[in-house]
């Protein structure tokens, strides 16, 4: 089995969202002995901006390296992504590396019948941070809610979130809000809702 762990927030050490990744990926890791984990850290080693020249492949550098990220996602078997709300939506190194692993004929085609996604069968668990408090619902939600669109769009229908959130509001927050993160972190061997 194949687990890929992206983490993307920029705060480092003081960071929520890498905190759950890691103890995601560590209760995979108790309960299945044998998983492959490969690991990447978007903030430290970001891809670039998908630009025009990305899609001529004008840069064969940046191509290859394009290609082997979606390879990575297309073999993972489950994908843990740290996933912090930044200025309501995701930081953009994590946005650069969804343009990459989101391509035509690879991940999704259009058909007569609309759009179908081609990477399912894979599971996918965001660890979610925020600083304010959206909830499931909230309209100023671009991050979790866009996370669930682009991969629902991919073909994921097993999609799970942990989730700390109101974590700036206070330093009892943050623990309160952590404590019911790792609480809420679900047995690898359960199903996704
Ligand atoms: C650059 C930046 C932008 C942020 N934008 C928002 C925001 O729009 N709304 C919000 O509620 N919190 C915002 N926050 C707070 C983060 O959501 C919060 O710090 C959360 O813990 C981020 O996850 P991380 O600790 O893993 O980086 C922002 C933080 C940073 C550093």
């Amino acid at each position: 089995m194949k687990l890929l762990h992206l983490d993307s927030s920029a705060l480092g050490t003081q960071s929520v969202t890498r905190e759950l990744s890691a103890a995601i990926v560590a209760r995979w890791q108790d309960a299945v002995p044998d998983v492959n984990v490969e690991y990447r850290d978007l903030d430290i080693d970001p891809l670039p901006h998908l630009t025009g020249r990305s899609l001529a492949k004008a840069d064969s550098a940046e191509a290859e390296a394009a290609e082997a990220t979606l390879q990575q996602f297309l073999d993972a078997d489950v994908v843990v992504i740290g996933a912090p709300f930044y200025n309501f939506s995701i930081p953009s190194t994590l946005k650069a590396w969804i343009d990459r692993v989101a391509v035509a004929g690879r991940t999704f085609r259009y058909t007569e019948a609309g759009p179908e996604g081609l990477a399912g069968g894979k599971r996918v668990i965001i660890a979610s941070g925020r600083g304010g408090l959206y909830g499931d619902t909230s309209p100023a939600d671009f991050q979790e809610a866009y996370l669930r669109q682009v991969f629902g769009f991919l073909g994921v229908t097993e999609l799970e979130i942990v989730r700390a959130e109101g974590v700036a509001y206070s330093p009892q927050h943050r623990a309160d809000a952590m404590a019911a993160a790792h609480a809420s972190i679900r047995s690898p061997l359960a199903q996704a809702a």
